[in-house]
């Protein structure tokens, strides 16, 4: 038995920020940021946490599936900008919504983190463990964003996406894909936060996103496509029997080139980074979500999944709708 997504549901919080915005505080342009991008403007969390966002995602999500918080058996969360260590985001929000019969984690895998509790939770569907599973993408980027780094703080946005997962007879078509190279872990960085003794390390640059931008473009260009195949021919399945290639939403250009690649066109790589930039672990909920809300999505159609990220980590899965 394999799980079925049976309900999707996404927030993002209230406040935007544009280009023309961050324009007034770096050495930027709108022009350069949508050329370089295709990022318009971002969501930036106010009073909202990975926690509040990620609660109100799972109850749309919930409700999308007509299951109730009770019914749900685990609850895995992709994040990596909690701003508290524990309690693990997964149990502040299994109290928010009242799931009490539900175990929870956090799972840490930076931009592939909703990629890798799709997979968590699909193995926890087949061996018998699970019957329904939360699964949950939510991060609040802007915490750790240094706001005078023209080379990161144009990238990120902040919110959460979040999809039942279901054990279901009728479920047929799942292959997976996962991996990682720590060797490469220096391209894409954050230092946690904390005192040394009473030394105040929030100045620290090492204690905000740091990254290689050029070094993450190659990697994402080189191992989403390899990913896509690798997949597609683990499942004996075309790239033309897909519906829908839901990537990372990290830059307009790197989808493009992985779209190339592939030699398939971009109309079936949907994107909306122009709204909401690179929200991590919740990016590629979101697209879901809204896939799903505007009836795009048809069931039966073929899905695949692809996310990349610091660690370094990439995967990839194709499932049936
Ligand atoms: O979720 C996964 C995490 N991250 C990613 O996927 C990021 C992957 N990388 C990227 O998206 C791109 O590398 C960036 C968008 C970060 C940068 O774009 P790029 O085309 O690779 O630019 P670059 O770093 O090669 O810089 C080109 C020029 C440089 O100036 P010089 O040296 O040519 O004079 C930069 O200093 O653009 C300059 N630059 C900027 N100019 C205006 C860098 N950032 C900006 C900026 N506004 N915000």
């Amino acid at each position: 038995m394999i799980g079925k997504i049976c309900g999707t549901g996404s927030y993002v919080p209230e406040k935007t920020v544009s280009n023309d915005d961050l324009a007034k505080i770096v050495d930027t342009s709108d022009e350069w940021i949508r050329e370089r991008t295709g990022v318009a403007r971002r969501h930036i969390a106010e009073q909202d946490t990975v926690v509040s966002m990620g609660a109100k995602a799972a109850e749309k999500a919930l409700e999308n599936a007509g299951i109730s918080p009770e019914e749900v058996d685990l609850i895995l969360v992709g994040t990596s900008t909690s701003n508290v260590i524990f309690p693990s985001a997964a149990c502040s929000i299994q109290k928010e919504i009242g799931a009490v019969h539900a175990a929870g984690l956090d799972v840490s895998a930076a931009c592939t983190g909703f990629l890798s509790v799709y997979q968590i939770g699909q193995a926890y569907i087949q061996s018998g463990m699970a019957k329904t599973v939360l699964l949950i993408g939510a991060e609040c980027l802007s915490r750790l964003v240094n706001w005078k780094d023209r080379g990161t703080c144009i990238l990120f946005g902040d919110g959460a996406g979040a999809a039942v997962l279901q054990a279901d007879e009728t479920a047929s078509c799942l292959q997976t894909v996962l991996h990682s190279d720590g060797a490469k872990g220096w391209t894409l960085t954050c230092d946690s936060r904390h005192k040394e003794g009473d030394k105040d390390l929030s100045q620290d640059p090492s204690t905000y996103i740091q990254m290689d931008g050029r070094e993450v473009f190659k990697f994402a260009l080189t191992k989403v496509p390899e990913a896509v195949r690798e997949v597609l021919e683990k499942a004996e399945i075309s790239a033309d029997d897909i519906s829908w290639f839901l990537l990372h939403q990290a830059n307009i250009r790197i989808i493009e080139g992985v779209a190339k690649r592939l030699r398939i066109g971009m109309e079936r790589f949907p994107s909306n980074m122009e709204e909401y930039g690179n929200t991590s672990a919740a990016s590629i909920p979101i697209l879901l979500d809204e896939m799903n809300r505007s009836g795009k999505l048809e069931r039966g159609q073929k899905l695949v999944m692809s996310g990349f990220g610091a660690g370094l980590t990439w995967g990839a899965c194709v499932f049936e709708w």
